[in-house]
């Protein structure tokens, strides 16, 4: 069965083909294998760097100018031409209305004119079901040792802690009161001048240099068969990092908002206002600490090294400015993890669950996903005192792309969820 999957709900143009073997679900054997054909994302990144975050009506237009040329060349990645497609799936939201709308569109006329069935896909929940991308097996027969789970997504729009009771089955035990995760780390990114999106650079400005990643080369890893499991879920291989901040100097210290707060919510915006605070404070007592290039390196006085202050006006050098930055980027991300962490264990205590998922753009982060696997692996970890399922999707399929989209798709399939083109909408606010 080949599905066409399309993703548009935000600023990337994501079509994929998926090609779902449901006889063995037929069978009763509970295997299905999917096999990404093609996953072709097409990255506004260079459009919206300048704003410092994804302005909809420009990734509109976007949208409208590069998704036929994504779909006509994820035919042509897959080998395989529009007849053969079975059904198409689409994201009809949560997401940007305008960029939603597109998409829609796109796939109406395609359908009309195809005959095609669709189905309309909810962008959290292709996050959560991005977990399957990487295994070509997936025993449904282990959903006992799977379920009940809880599901972390936390992207650039979403920051939401569910409840999955079953497949389709969900509960959202809380969410972001105002900035999620991602939007965090995109605002701090901009205040310390690090670029966009902001989640990478931070992750990338928190490490010292010659790390190794923990992932290893994430091409490998993509359509890997995981022979170590037969889960459903993909594992994250556990291994050693060394972050910047447990060697600097330079010690800051951010809150953990609303981390030990009797809910499953979170608030993200103060802390990327504490992180505006301190540097805005920091600049005043480092007054040389934008300095950069060799312009402005010409207001350094060489006499006046780190170590001479006068008064309480300190003098800085771009290289403890480089320093400072550094160890800021790890505290915030170090924050985000915290709170993101003890919540999710939280949850997995009270309601039993079996295992953690994680998805979304931040579940890129491999320190996120290191500490997560080490805590959930802690017999005695605190809160939870039994050990858990960790499952995160392999990186390149945390954000946005639509091969979750498809694989997600199916399994409403599966239960005759199919539409006509008539009787698909946009649902910017969708809920889970
Ligand atoms: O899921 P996604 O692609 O789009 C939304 O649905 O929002 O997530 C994008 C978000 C951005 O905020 C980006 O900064 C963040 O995910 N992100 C990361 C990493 N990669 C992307 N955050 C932390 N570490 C990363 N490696
Ligand atoms: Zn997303």
């Amino acid at each position: 069965m080949i599905i066409l999957g399309i993703d548009t709900s935000c600023d990337d143009t994501s079509v994929a083909i998926v090609e779902a073997d449901k006889r063995g679900y037929q069978r009763g054997l509970a295997q299905i294998k999917f096999n990404i054909l093609s996953s072709i994302i097409s990255s506004q990144v260079k459009i919206h760097a300048q704003y410092g975050g994804v302005y909809p009506f420009l990734a509109k237009r976007e949208h409208q100018k590069n998704l036929p040329v994504v779909f006509e060349k994820a035919l042509k990645r897959a080998k395989i031409s529009v007849k053969e497609i079975d059904f198409i799936a689409l994201t009809v939201g949560p997401g940007l209305e305008p960029c939603l709308g597109v998409g829609v569109n796109f796939v109406k006329e395609l359908a009309k004119e195809l005959k095609l069935p669709i189905i309309p896909v909810n962008h959290i929940e292709a996050h959560i079901f991005a977990n399957f991308v990487g295994n070509v097996k997936c025993q449904m027969s282990n959903v006992k040792t799977l379920l009940p789970a809880i599901c972390l997504v936390v992207s650039g729009g979403h920051t939401q802690l569910i409840l999955m009771k079953n497949f389709g089955e969900y509960k959202i035990l809380g969410e972001t009161r105002d900035d999620a995760a991602g939007e965090c780390l995109d605002k701090v990114a901009r205040i310390l001048g690090l670029g966009y999106p902001g989640g990478p650079a931070i992750e990338k400005k928190s490490k010292i240099k010659n790390r190794v990643s923990i992932y290893g080369n994430e091409g490998e890893e993509e359509f890997e068969e995981d022979k170590s499991s037969s889960h459903p879920f993909a594992v994250a291989r556990e291994n050693e990092v060394l972050f910047a901040h447990k060697k600097s100097k330079i010690k800051i210290k951010l809150p953990r908002p609303m981390i030990y707060q009797k809910n499953y919510d979170f608030s993200f915006s103060g802390l990327k206002t504490a992180v505006l605070y301190q540097y805005q404070k920091s600049k005043t007592e480092f007054p040389f600490m934008e300095t950069r290039g060799k312009k402005s390196s010409k207001r350094i006085n060489p006499l006046l090294t780190p170590s001479l202050s006068l008064g309480r006006m300190k003098f800085s050098s771009p290289i403890k400015n480089k320093k400072y930055k550094q160890a800021m980027a790890a505290e915030v991300q170090q924050a985000v993890i915290d709170v993101l962490i003890y919540k999710t264990l939280k949850a997995t205590k009270e309601f039993k669950a079996k295992s953690i998922i994680l998805g979304g753009g931040v579940a890129a982060n491999e320190e996120l996903r290191r500490q997560f696997k080490v805590q959930s692996s802690l017999p005695t970890g605190r809160p939870t005192k039994f050990k858990v399922n960790f499952f995160v999707p392999p990186k390149k399929f945390c954000t946005d792309n639509a091969a979750m989209v498809g694989i997600t798709a199916f399994f409403h399939y599966l239960k005759g969820e199919s539409r006509n083109w008539q009787k698909i909408f946009v649902n910017a606010n969708l809920r889970i």
